[in-house]
């Protein structure tokens, strides 16, 4: 016997052979009574789980966030409080592939935080983009079957993207960060995050300011061409993963500096009167010159997960995880994810996920919830099993309670603002990109719209036009250059 420890079952008794299966005689048949064997084939039936509906492909680590700076007027969250430290867990990902696909894909990129705060987890589920394709969560569905495969040819659809950006114009202004350079990441070092919707902030006084999170890298913006990217997955479809992995582990520490955008709370009104747009509208950003970035710290990585499995698969990153100092906002698409989120870790994971040790909160919890799949760790009380209870179970402390929030009006179901300005964002984005950019956007798009029907790509080129004529214009020229270059070859995926 060697000093290494003893294999088991999974009940614990010890295994004499794990090479041979239990057979009647030497070349006989295999036993029902082989509990280690059908343990083990049971097993691995149960090895994978369902992978995430949207952002399968993930790379994640461990980190720390600092804080640098002094926030404490606008919010009395603990973990924004100056010289702070809170470790972190940080998932990337792309969007629409699944598990299986190459890393280097032109797609939006998934930017997510689990901050371990000493009062409870507070979850930052952003992308790398500080915008999103749609403003109402009953969108976001449809969007994304656009995204995923086709029902019947089981590809991805050109005609089914363009068809719904270009009926969807509150689109353009992703569409257009999704085809310029950033779309393409080298790594996840190399982007920026954005929390992209509209948070709350509020202090001790009970103050609300609209809030609005950036990370800006501090390993520079790098990107791949369409061509390079073809190069690269060539050679490699895991380069994200060698890439994050590889650095944490040679010691390593990509760091992000973390901004905020701050809006008192009453302001939002006379945003929405000087600019049109509203404060809660997630395909739009708060100009710069208008809410300067505000520093709050940085955070780096620093720590490989031991098994990417138990901590970064099964990683459950919640919009709804706020802690006491920050809240939500009206924003329609961030209401709706409120819900998803914990009712998709319910299924992808189990009723418990939250007590799963990558998930587990670092400071106490204290609930009645009970049973269920994977109750690790509940606290037995036998007799405070409900509350009120008067056998010494948890209570509510109402120095926590969120100042209200001030909300009018009458329900309905309301048209995305019809009068809204879908153009001048986007404008102001292209007229940012130099001639090489440019001429890299067209073409992307370009490429993007290979075998999408004529009426979809004209009713698209009409948006680009409302944009910037230019913007119209270089994309009809790119067609042209790309359907000399395609002709005679069919590449429509879609089934017209
Ligand atoms: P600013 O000039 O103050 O800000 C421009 C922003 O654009 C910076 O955050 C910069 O990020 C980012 N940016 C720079 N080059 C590119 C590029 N090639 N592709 C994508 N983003 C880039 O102007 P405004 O605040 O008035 O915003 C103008 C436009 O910039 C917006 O309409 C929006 O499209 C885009 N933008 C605005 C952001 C905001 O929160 N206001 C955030 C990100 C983009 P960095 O400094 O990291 O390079
Ligand atoms: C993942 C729903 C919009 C960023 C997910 C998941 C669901 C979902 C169900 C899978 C969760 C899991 O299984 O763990 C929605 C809905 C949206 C929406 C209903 C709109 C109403 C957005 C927006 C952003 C975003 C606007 C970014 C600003 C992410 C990220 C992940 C994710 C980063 C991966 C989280 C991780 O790393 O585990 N989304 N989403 N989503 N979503 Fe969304």
């Amino acid at each position: 016997m060697s000093d290494r420890p003893r294999l088991t079952t999974s009940s614990g008794a010890p295994i004499a052979s794990n090479q041979n299966s239990k057979t009647v005689g030497r070349d006989g048949p295999v036993l029902l009574e082989d509990y280690q064997l059908i343990e083990k084939l049971a097993h691995q039936n149960r090895e994978r789980i369902p992978e995430r509906i949207v952002h399968a492909k993930g790379w994640g680590a461990y980190g720390t966030l600092r804080v640098t700076e002094d926030v404490s007027k606008y919010t009395r969250a603990k973990v924004l409080q100056p010289g702070t430290e809170t470790p972190l867990l940080a998932r990337f990902s792309t969007v629409a592939g699944e598990q299986g696909a190459a890393d280097a894909e032109r797609d939006v990129r998934g930017f997510s935080l689990k901050f371990y705060t000493e009062e409870g987890n507070w979850d930052l589920v952003g992308n790398n983009t500080p915008v999103f394709f749609v403003a109402d969560p009953l969108k976001f569905p449809d969007f994304i079957h656009t995204q995923k495969r086709h029902p019947k040819t089981n590809m991805r659809s050109a005609t089914a993207m363009w068809d719904f950006w270009s009926l969807c114009p509150e689109s353009l202004h992703q569409v257009t960060i999704l085809m310029s350079d950033r779309g393409l990441p080298q790594t996840p070092m190399h982007m920026n995050g954005y929390g992209s919707h509209t948070f709350s902030l509020w202090n001790d006084a009970g103050e609300r300011y609209w809030v609005k999170f950036h990370f800006k890298t501090r390993q520079g913006h790098k990107h791949f061409t369409n061509d390079e990217a073809v190069e690269v997955i060539g050679k490699s479809r895991e380069t994200y993963q060698e890439a994050l992995f590889g650095t944490i582990e040679a010691g390593g520490t990509p760091a992000w500096d973390m901004f905020i955008q701050v809006m008192p709370e009453m302001e939002a009104k006379d945003f929405q009167a000087k600019t049109g747009w509203s404060a809660f509208d997630l395909t739009k950003v708060w100009p710069h010159d208008m809410y300067p970035l505000i520093k709050v710290g940085e955070f780096e990585l620093n720590r490989n997960a031991e098994n990417y499995f138990s901590e970064i698969e099964q990683s459950a990153f919640n919009p709804s995880n706020v802690v006491p100092g920050i809240g939500f906002s009206p924003d329609k698409m961030l209401q709706g994810r409120l819900f998803s989120y914990p009712d998709a870790h319910r299924y992808r994971i189990g009723t418990h996920y939250d007590s799963l040790p990558v998930n587990k909160p670092k400071s106490e919890v204290n609930h009645y919830h009970r049973d269920g799949t994977m109750p690790f760790g509940l606290k037995t009380n036998p007799d405070a099993y409900y509350e009120p209870n008067s056998f010494g179970g948890p209570v509510e402390d109402p120095s926590v309670a969120e100042p209200p929030h001030r909300y009018e009006g009458e329900v309905d179901r309301y048209e995305y603002r019809s009068e809204a300005d879908h153009f001048s964002q986007p404008r102001a984005l292209f007229q940012m990109f130099d001639e090489g950019e440019k001429s890299r956007l067209f073409g992307n798009i370009a490429t993007a719209m290979t075998g999408v029907p004529e009426f979809i790509v004209e009713r698209q080129l009409a948006l680009f036009d409302q944009v910037d004529p230019a913007y119209g214009a270089g994309v009809r020229e790119a067609l042209t250059h790309a359907k000399t270059e395609n002709a005679g070859v069919d590449t429509s995926h879609a089934a017209e």
